[in-house]
């Protein structure tokens, strides 16, 4: 018998990596993060004096890097750079503007999707990102479309960086947010969209609870099916 996977795509800050986190904890697949793959590029570009935005001085780059992703006892993801770990440093606001900028280029794209598809070809995994369902992994067993409107999600982002000590002003977290989307769903290199086979799952006027039971429903329902 092969592996499975899932495959759960959205915008920033729909509840992608904690409820997909959970569902492979409840399912004992492993988690695959990508979106920290991403940050990880973006990081490296902004260390290196590179504009992230710039797709033939990030393609030059692209040889130079050195990633690498490991699951430690409990599954939890750690991303290196070089012998760093840069599982913390990743998740800083210019990182996510670095990352979103990065993965329009398709270089990048190119670069990270055998890795991506590696990860998924020797266990079964739960993998979030943007372009999982609709071309990382199109014969994904299960693929969602994880959403809510831009307000719940800013408002959850804020409470979030709020929580680790770096707060950010709400609106300041909306329009970076939606500026996101922006770039996510209009880009040319693999748009944020739903694939056609994909459940959709929007979680704006659920709490986390309530969507980790929409979206482990909608994911048992569709194992069975
Ligand atoms: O999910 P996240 O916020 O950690 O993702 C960071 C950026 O990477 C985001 O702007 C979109 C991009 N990304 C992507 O293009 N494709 C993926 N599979 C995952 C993330």
């Amino acid at each position: 018998m092969g592996f499975q996977s899932i495959a759960i795509d959205g915008p920033a800050g729909a509840g992608k990596s904690t409820l997909a986190r959970r569902l492979a904890g409840a399912l004992g697949f492993l988690y695959v993060d990508t979106g920290a793959i991403y940050r990880t590029l973006g990081l490296f570009a902004l260390r290196s004096g590179v504009d992230p935005a710039d797709p033939a001085a990030m393609e030059a780059l692209l040889p130079r890097i050195s990633l690498r992703i490991d699951y430690g006892p409990d599954g939890g993801q750690h991303m290196f750079l070089g012998q760093e770990d840069v599982t913390q440093a990743i998740r800083l606001p210019e990182v996510s503007r670095a990352s979103s900028a990065v993965s329009a280029i398709p270089a990048v794209r190119a670069y990270l999707l055998e890795m991506q598809r590696g990860l998924a070809g020797s266990r079964n995994v739960v993998m979030d990102g943007r372009d999982i369902g609709t071309v990382v992994l199109p014969q994904a067993d299960v693929k969602v479309f994880l959403t809510a409107s831009p307000e719940a999600r800013a408002q959850r982002r804020y409470a979030e960086l709020s929580a680790r000590g770096t707060p950010q002003d709400y609106a300041a977290v909306l329009a970076d947010m939606i500026e996101r989307d922006r770039k996510d769903t209009t880009r040319a290199a693999a748009p944020l969209r739903q694939a056609e086979d994909a459940v959709l799952v929007d979680t704006t006027h659920l709490d986390l609870e309530e969507s980790f039971h929409a979206l482990l429903d909608a994911v048992k329902r569709e194992l069975k099916a």
